[in-house]
């Protein structure tokens, strides 16, 4: 059993990392800046919580005292990702390193280190962070959650309609399929295949059209929307429509788009 820092463990990643690791029988400590009740949607039962905040390190040397290691899944976005992923990395990587903190644990993006998007960039400042450390760092780039996936198509509510980003395809993943990959590299593990990798790639089961996608969670949730398809601009449409967020040689047997639907329904 390890003592297991969560960043970030309130979010929607870190809930599920938190609730494997304690499956596993990890003791786990979450941080971030907002603390949950414990009859919150948020609070995982039988994690401790603590108050750190990345970016003034408030909080952080607690947090960090006493830990084996670190999984951080914490995000931000508009102009706060690039504090929280590159200022607030670096602020927790020296502070773990310290503490003596052995190994930490980086859920990341598939593509982030490949495209001109800002919050790639900071996504790939944040990895800098940890690759640079002396930690024992693990990478794990996720393609998009099928929660992320859902937000685009839902993006269209105001217009009636279903939002479809045209010559884009994903490979969205389940966060608890995400999950079980992150406490698997906290542990040592790598992709399964003997070497514990630095970066490890993971994605959903199936590559497929944002339309068929998009189809699927009409089925689904049965909505009567339309289908609108959009081209979507700058580094990031350019991004998808190259491929750059697919890694199906990576693609984990896990909970599928349409089940995942299916069981929200
Ligand atoms: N969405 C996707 O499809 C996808 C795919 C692959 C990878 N990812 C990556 O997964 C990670 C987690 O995403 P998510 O959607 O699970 O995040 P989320 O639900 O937005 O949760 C973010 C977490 O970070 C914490 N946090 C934010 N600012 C902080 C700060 N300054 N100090 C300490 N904690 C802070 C938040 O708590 P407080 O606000 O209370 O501090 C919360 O616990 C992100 O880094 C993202 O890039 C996402």
């Amino acid at each position: 059993m390890s003592r297991v820092l969560v960043v970030g463990g309130t979010g929607l990643a870190g809930r599920a990392v938190t609730a494997e690791a304690i499956g596993r029988g990890h003791e786990v400590v979450v941080a971030a800046r907002r603390v949950p009740d414990d009859d919150a949607e948020s609070y995982v039962t039988g994690a401790a919580y603590v108050t750190a905040d990345l970016v003034t390190g408030d909080g952080l040397e607690e947090a960090v005292d006493g830990v084996d290691v670190i999984v951080d899944t914490s995000n931000a976005v508009g102009k706060q990702a690039a504090h929280v992923f590159a200022t607030g990395a670096q602020n927790l990587v020296h502070t773990a390193a310290r503490f003596g903190v052995h190994r930490a644990v980086l859920l990341s993006i598939v593509g982030a280190d490949q495209s001109g998007y800002a919050y790639y960039r900071a996504k790939a400042a944040q990895e800098r962070a940890y690759l640079d450390s002396p930690l024992d760092t693990r990478i794990v780039r996720a393609t998009q959650f099928h929660d992320f996936v859902t937000a685009i198509f839902d993006r269209g509510r105001p217009l009636g309609a279903v939002l479809a980003p045209t010559g884009t395809r994903f490979q969205p993943i389940a966060v608890s399929d995400v999950a079980c990959v992150l406490v698997d590299a906290a542990e040592g593990g790598g992709e399964g295949r003997g070497e514990p990798d630095t970066v490890i790639h993971v994605g959903g089961p199936r590559v497929e059209s944002a339309r068929s996608l998009a189809e699927q969670w009409k089925r689904g949730s049965g909505s009567r929307r339309y289908i609108l398809p959009i081209r979507l601009g700058g580094a990031l449409g350019s991004t998808w429509r190259a491929g750059r967020n697919l890694v199906p040689e990576h693609a984990v047997d896990g909970l599928g788009y349409s089940a995942w639907v299916d069981s929200r329904a």
